[in-house]
């Protein structure tokens, strides 16, 4: 099995070398994570490259590599930051493959878009691919149903599902702006394809916009007709893809219960990627902006379990020591896809351009970027 990045899932561990893996030899060596030169090295190389570079840092990134971003924001704001920066020639994405397509796609030709590791996927994304989108969207036909079906896909998927979303009248939306896509969606149709991410689908759905489980049904890719009788996609206004997030699926109704069993008073903050059972208890959810901009604001003393990327709630702890920040499950661990991005391989980036090697570049092909932009471009209208 591969992942979106084409690598095979294994090569997840730390210790791997992507590149050998890939059979393409890095251009350079990566330097070891033991070297204490490392800072001032990254330091050097950014100050070198001026403005020409333009570093872009997702939340869950490791605080080692946080600490070089120009601009540190969830997928959407990201997104947005790509777009409005024209006069940066390289583009640094500190986040995953997903996210560099999309910096590609809504930068100019010009500007180049850099993921300093190329093992950085996401196994979500991963979980709808072209050709199983293609054969859904078949099936809907044959049912004679497609016409009224809108897809719309959650950022964290590929390009060519962006664009199978902009090909066929549909949007992107993130965590941000999830329910402002679907209202743009229902006003435009009578159901709704969402992908990859069944959680954030159904939370939407049912807790913003009033909708009920019976409206919801689970398309899976792996069974014959997404394992869906004729009867039940009739019926059903959400057909949700059977995708899910590795980290926040992972949290349980159970931690929520234990929490607040072990602390009095605790508000429960948890990202709209975690199972429906556990939104539905916790107190607030929202985008991972929706949990800075929610501690910020919070009182002093008061007490949150957070249910989202390990690396941002530890931050987050130390950002806000006046309120008592925890993690919501002990057992739940870092993104091992957003933690490929480390010091070591932002430097080997960074050096690298200095020199004037561009090194993982991601690009997306022009028919793919054209109609992809038509769902990102739809996605940024939304007011
Ligand atoms: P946001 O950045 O949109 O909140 O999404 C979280 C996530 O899982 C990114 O991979
Ligand atoms: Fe993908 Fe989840 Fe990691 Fe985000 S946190 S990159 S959705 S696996």
């Amino acid at each position: 099995m591969t992942t979106q990045t084409g690598l095979p899932l294994f090569v997840l561990g730390r210790s791997a070398d992507p590149h050998s893996e890939k059979g393409v030899d890095c251009p350079g060596e990566l330097p070891p994570a033991s070297d204490p030169g490392l800072v001032e090295r990254a330091r050097k190389a950014k100050a070198a490259l001026g403005d020409r570079l333009f570093v872009l840092g997702h939340h869950y990134q490791r605080d080692e590599v946080i600490q070089f971003a120009d601009v540190t924001g969830d997928s959407f704001k990201l997104a947005r930051q790509a777009a409005a920066r024209p006069e940066a020639e390289f583009i640094v994405f500190c986040g995953v493959h997903f996210m560099a397509e999309s910096a590609d796609i809504l930068t100019s030709g010009d500007q180049k878009v850099i993921l300093p590791d190329l093992a950085a996927g996401c196994s979500m994304a991963d979980m709808a691919t072209f050709d199983q989108v293609e054969e859904c969207w078949e099936a809907l036909e044959d049912a004679g149903l497609a016409e009224q079906v809108i897809p719309v896909t959650y950022m964290n998927s590929s390009a060519d599902i962006k664009a199978f979303c902009g090909r066929n009248g549909g949007a992107v939306c993130t965590s941000s702006n999830a329910r402002r896509a679907l209202d743009w969606a229902f006003e435009r149709g009578g159901k709704v394809l969402f992908l990859p991410d069944q959680h954030l689908g159904r939370n939407t759905a049912v807790l913003e916009m009033g909708m009920s489980l019976d409206d919801c049904v689970v398309w899976n890719p792996h069974r014959p007709n997404g394992g869906l009788t004729p009867e039940e996609l009739e019926r059903a206004r959400m057909i949700l893809w059977r995708g899910h997030c590795s980290v926040h699926g992972r949290f349980t109704a159970e931690s929520v219960d234990d929490v607040r069993s072990r602390v009095p008073g605790v508000n429960v903050l948890v990202h709209p990627e975690c199972r429906h059972e556990v939104v539905l208890k916790a107190d607030h959810v929202g985008s991972t902006e929706h949990i800075i901009k929610t501690l910020e604001s919070a009182p002093a003393g008061s007490s949150w379990a957070v249910g989202t990327e390990l690396n941002l709630v530890k931050r987050l702890a130390q950002t806000f020591p006046d309120k008592e920040i925890s993690f919501l499950d002990r057992t739940v661990c870092y993104c091992s896809t957003m933690n490929r991005i480390d010091l070591p391989h932002l430097v080997w980036a960074l050096e690298s351009l200095v020199i004037g090697e561009v090194v993982n570049q991601i690009t997306v092909d022009e028919d793919t970027t054209h109609w992809a932009k038509v769902a990102l471009d739809r996605m940024l209208a939304l007011p």
